[in-house]
């Protein structure tokens, strides 16, 4: 195994974090690729070889992550955790009413490997949640509404929003006005999953009109956000710099090599991106 460099002769295989068409057009051996992340919206403008299957990180030390920050941010805005800060900064004692999780339903965007798995931790703190995938789930432990003819539906069930999907081309700002209008008044954002889902004008409208109270954002289409942008200073919208999973080195060399491994005895592997849906 080795670092690529300019004229190396080709790989069998290749692992790979948004690399570039050149390293691509030099590779006409390859017999799979590995994706050292979740979502492969990275390769979608690139060339890729023909027939070589391309194959994403599935979990790999990623849920747990996932699990923690959502549950964090959930509670966070749940809780008020951000107005007691204030009120602390004025040495203001003043505890507010109770709420009652029954009124903050959680929903999922994307039901697939982060989604399942985050869907358990609000459910065991007692919050009720859905969630919306491409395809019926009729297994699901949790109600999954499925298609975009359910969308609105599944929207209006939600106070509490988190963003799970793929990026492709369906799914690009599907975090927009019409969605926010469908949340229950007084919604909260959690974007984990990429900047170009969020139509950012219509987040910073329903913040304005109140729609939403409020977002916590951990992607962004230009990350880093350059040190001007107004979002830094926005006490509504909690930013933090792509980190809600990071890829562990551990887990995903220990995943790729178990797939490696089971390629080379002939055997099929999971996480196989199907190029043409885009994740
Ligand atoms: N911020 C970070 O640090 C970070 C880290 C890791 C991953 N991520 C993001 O998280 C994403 C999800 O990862 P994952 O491993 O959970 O992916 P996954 O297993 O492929 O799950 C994707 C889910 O989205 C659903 N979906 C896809 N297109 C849809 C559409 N048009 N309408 C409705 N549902 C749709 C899928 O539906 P079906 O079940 O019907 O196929 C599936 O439930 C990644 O693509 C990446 O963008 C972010």
């Amino acid at each position: 195994m080795r670092a690529w460099a300019e004229g190396d002769p080709p790989s069998d295989y290749a692992v790979v974090w948004k690399p570039s068409q050149r390293f691509l057009d030099s590779q006409p051996a390859l017999r799979a690729m590995f994706n050292a992340g979740a979502g492969v919206d990275a390769l979608a403008c690139l060339r890729l070889p023909k027939n070589v299957p391309v194959i994403r990180l599935e979990d790999a030390g990623m849920a747990e992550q996932m699990c923690e920050y959502v549950l964090h941010a959930v509670l966070h805005h749940y809780r008020e955790f951000d107005i007691y800060a204030a009120q602390e900064a004025k040495r203001l004692w003043a505890p507010r009413p109770p709420r009652r999780k029954a009124d903050y339903p959680v929903g999922i965007l994307g039901y697939g490997v982060l989604g399942q798995a985050v869907a358990k931790s609000p459910i065991s703190v007692g919050f009720q949640v859905v969630a919306w995938a491409r395809t019926p789930r009729a297994d699901a432990p949790i109600r999954v509404y499925s298609g975009d003819d359910s969308r609105v539906e599944f929207l209006q069930a939600v106070r509490i929003l988190v963003c799970l999907l793929p990026l492709t081309p369906s799914t690009r700002h599907v975090l927009n006005a019409t969605a926010f209008e469908a949340l229950r008044r007084g919604g909260y954002l959690i974007n984990v999953a990429r900047g170009a889902h969020l139509d950012r004008d219509a987040l910073l409208a329903a913040l304005d009109s109140g729609q939403l109270a409020g977002a916590t954002l951990d992607v962004f289409d230009q990350e880093p956000i350059p040190a001007a942008d107004p979002i830094w200073k926005d006490t509504r919208i909690r930013v933090t710099p792509h980190i809600s999973a990071a890829t562990l080195r551990h887990e995903a060399v220990e995943q790729i090599v178990g797939k490696l491994r089971a390629l080379e005895r002939g055997e099929a592997v999971t996480g196989v991106v199907a190029t043409d849906r885009g994740y």
